[in-house]
């Protein structure tokens, strides 16, 4: 069954959130949304599918924009990121969900209207993502940044290095070819967009974050495949926390472990509480009108 399959192929995401949950005491539900319903073609071809993906979009407490290759449903989730940018709703993208948010906050903040990815629109006259290869490109497989790779943070007073117990660089793998154009970044950061993690060169554009926004986080590398059960991501458990108002309280209390060797800050839990709060989340898939779109997916590595 398709169903399965795709749900199968997203699990590390699915773990990750469920760490994440667990570690926090809270009840996780995900409804899982195709971000081609969110488009407006499909308010006139599927009108029950785009009303049913903006009501569960709507409804959600936190949104997460899983990494994937491909076109398909990317609209979608740059209708998604604006939604949760716009309306201050905890936002978690990862590698395309990040460049995702870099594009839609071009487009309306920047007011770049025709801003894209190359991956998308190769002549594109603001391309704020770009192929970025590491290494050869003309040796297969030589073209794809892959496993792990250091991240530095640049500013310490920001949501991330906070969740990552304030760190001066983290290790976290990755599995890309196109990244954040870095000739626009100071365009981006004087118009409030930060970016709070780098590489050792300070070319390749690992964190994203906006800082007067309750948690809105874009990272280019797969934080979810770091998470294990006892150990959860730093940016999951980031999002579930944002998602139940808890943040400040995560980012300011007794340490607890999480994933990659940081000390984090629990805050979650007053010991009192055993049933769990509910916590309604909204994932936005690029898996659209039946068809199985290979590698819009979290993927392992
Ligand atoms: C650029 O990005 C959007 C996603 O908003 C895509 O649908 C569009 O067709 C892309 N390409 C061009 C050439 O505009
Ligand atoms: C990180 O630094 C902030 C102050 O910037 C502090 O409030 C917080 O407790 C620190 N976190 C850890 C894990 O040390």
């Amino acid at each position: 069954m398709q169903l399965s399959c795709w749900l199968l192929k997203l699990s590390s995401c699915m773990q990750a959130l469920l760490h994440a949950s667990v570690e926090l005491r809270k009840k996780l539900i995900v409804d899982w949304i195709p971000a081609c319903d969110l488009e407006d073609s499909s308010a006139k071809e599927n009108p029950d599918a785009y009303k049913a993906a903006w009501k569960l979009l709507k409804g959600a407490d936190g949104i997460l924009v899983p990494g994937g290759f491909g076109d398909r449903g990317v609209q979608g989730k740059i209708l998604a990121a604006k939604y949760a940018r716009e309306n201050k709703i905890p936002y978690l993208g990862i590698c395309l969900g990040m460049q995702i948010a870099v594009i839609e906050y071009a487009r309306s903040v920047l007011g770049l209207r025709d801003a894209n990815s190359t991956e998308f629109d190769v002549n594109c006259k603001n391309p704020c993502v770009i192929f970025m290869p590491e290494g050869s490109k003309t040796h297969m497989g030589g073209t794809m940044r892959l496993g792990s790779r250091r991240t530095h943070f640049q500013v310490k007073d920001c949501k991330s290095a906070k969740l990552y117990g304030n760190k001066s660089f983290i290790d976290e793998r990755h599995r890309h070819r196109y990244e954040v154009n870095p000739d626009m970044i100071a365009t981006f950061e004087n118009a409030g967009l930060s970016f709070t993690g780098k590489d050792e060169t300070g070319q390749r554009m690992e964190i994203v974050e906006l800082p007067n926004h309750p948690y809105y986080i874009g990272a280019q590398f797969h934080p979810e495949f770091k998470s294990r059960p006892g150990k959860p991501s730093a940016f999951f458990l980031g999002l579930i926390a944002a998602s139940c108002r808890q943040l400040d309280t995560l980012i300011g209390n007794v340490p607890v472990k999480v994933a990659n060797g940081v000390a984090m800050k629990k805050g979650c839990q007053n010991g009192k509480t055993k049933k769990p709060a509910k916590f309604l989340s909204g994932a936005v898939y690029g898996y659209c009108n039946g068809v199985h779109d290979e590698g819009n997916y979290c993927s392992w590595l």
